[in-house]
């Protein structure tokens, strides 16, 4: 018996991020969209609490009655819930997930030689940097004078990222590079939550129960960080399903077309957070649908101009020398039994021993080898564009027989 104890963790992880990713992002949405609809609250009695907003709701058999306080109840009621750790346990198993893929397996997974031969470290240490330095940036950022215009910063920070985006592109792989824009993001918005909105509600609360009136400062960076999240989620939930998605990042500007989904993310958000506060913009829809329109010719003008042609004559070439090929750069993952250091078991369940089995991938091949050339992952026996081409030629004479 065989226990791949490493590829069950990393799917225990990715699980577990899923999950806590969806219970941050669904109270965080639910929250916003609260806030967006309370109305003034009618009964007397409540105003004169302090509770200036309310809503009445019906959910799963039972009605609610959410009140908000325009600062906060004369007395602290003895239980007070606080919606945190479902930020930090999506950190923490996002972090975890992306140091058992990207870093543990570096040399696969994070590095491309042909662009930049960097050592497992070094590529470890890149990365990690662009993490803490991402975060310290942005929060610098907010405590500029920059900060206190929504529209400049917002600007401001989308540029950066995207200047993030393209550095990391010089320095990783594909996928590599695009995660780590994706890390990024989530390093901010979880320290948003851990060093700034949960430690001034803290001071808020404390201030409170002794009779002060806490500092409206504390309120309005918390506030302001809050919104950036909201802006943010779009397009970090993309980064982490980005991986499947070859036709947006496997070209030389891949880096744009995060940059342009990014601005597809933030322009959905807009309009459902305004369609919230009953201000339904359709422009904005329509454009939303056009920047995506705009967003996927861009991706394929990229691709189609980098194309490279080698092209070689359908029939001229021989099984042999396609055997030879895939035994040279595909074989060590994708057999019945793999001898790359990181896979027991070919990915996918993918292998091609045989010619048969060739031939019944013809088409995912083509698309990973010719198309979107993700494949050899990382490229570790560096396939040429000869040898991507003389498959290619392979495969089509054999699909035409
Ligand atoms: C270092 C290991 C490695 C090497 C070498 C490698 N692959 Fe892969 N391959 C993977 C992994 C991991 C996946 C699954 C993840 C993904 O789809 O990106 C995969 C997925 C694929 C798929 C998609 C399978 C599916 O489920 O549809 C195809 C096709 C493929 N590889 C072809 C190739 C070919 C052809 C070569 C050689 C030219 C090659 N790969 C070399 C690791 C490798």
């Amino acid at each position: 018996m065989e226990l791949d104890f490493t590829s069950w963790l990393s799917m225990a992880l990715r699980w577990l991020h899923l999950i806590t990713g969806i219970a941050w992002i669904g109270s965080s949405f639910y929250f916003v969209w609260l806030d967006n609809n309370l109305r003034k609250a009618r009964d007397k009695a409540d105003t004169e609490k302090g509770v200036s907003g309310e809503l009445w709701a019906v959910h799963g058999g039972g009605f609610y009655h959410n009140q908000k306080y325009s600062v906060a109840p004369k007395e602290m009621p003895a239980e007070l819930h606080w919606f945190k750790w479902e930020a930090y346990f999506t950190w923490i198993s996002g972090f975890l997930l992306l140091a058992l893929i990207y870093y543990y397996g570096a040399s696969v997974f994070l590095v491309d030689a042909a662009k930049y031969d960097l050592s497992p470290m070094m590529a470890v240490f890149l990365g990690l940097s662009f993490l803490v330095g991402g975060w310290i940036g942005y929060d610098l950022l907010c405590r500029s004078p920059l900060g206190r215009s929504n529209g400049a910063f917002g600007l401001v920070w989308f540029i950066l990222l995207t200047f993030s985006a393209w550095a990391l592109a010089q320095l990783f792989n594909d996928r590599g590079a695009y995660i780590h824009v994706g890390a990024m993001i989530g390093t901010v918005m979880a320290a948003n939550v851990f060093m700034v909105i949960i430690p001034n509600q803290k001071k808020v609360v404390v201030d409170l129960i002794a009779g002060r009136s806490p500092d409206p400062k504390l309120g309005q960076m918390a506030k302001q960080r809050s919104l950036h999240n909201n802006y943010m989620t779009l397009p970090v939930l993309f980064i982490m399903i980005s991986n499947h998605y070859p036709q947006t990042f496997a070209n030389p500007y891949g880096w744009l077309v995060l940059s342009g989904i990014g601005v597809v993310g933030w322009l959905i958000r807009h309009f459902f957070n305004l369609k919230n506060q009953g201000r339904t913009h359709y422009g904005l829809a329509v454009l939303s649908v056009v920047a995506f329109l705009g967003v996927m010719v861009m991706a394929a003008y990229f691709k189609q101009a980098a194309k490279t042609d080698v092209t070689l004559e359908a029939g001229s070439v021989t099984y042999t020398a396609v055997r030879k090929i895939v035994n040279t750069h595909c074989i060590a993952c994708h057999s019945i039994s793999p001898r790359h250091e990181f896979f027991e078991e070919a990915p996918n369940g993918v292998t091609f021993d045989s010619k048969d089995n060739i031939l019944k991938y013809r088409d995912q091949i083509r698309q990973r080898v010719v198309v979107s050339k993700d494949m050899p992952l990382g490229n570790e026996t560096g396939m040429t564009e000869v040898e991507r081409a003389t498959l290619e030629a392979w495969l089509q004479a054999e699909g035409a027989k």
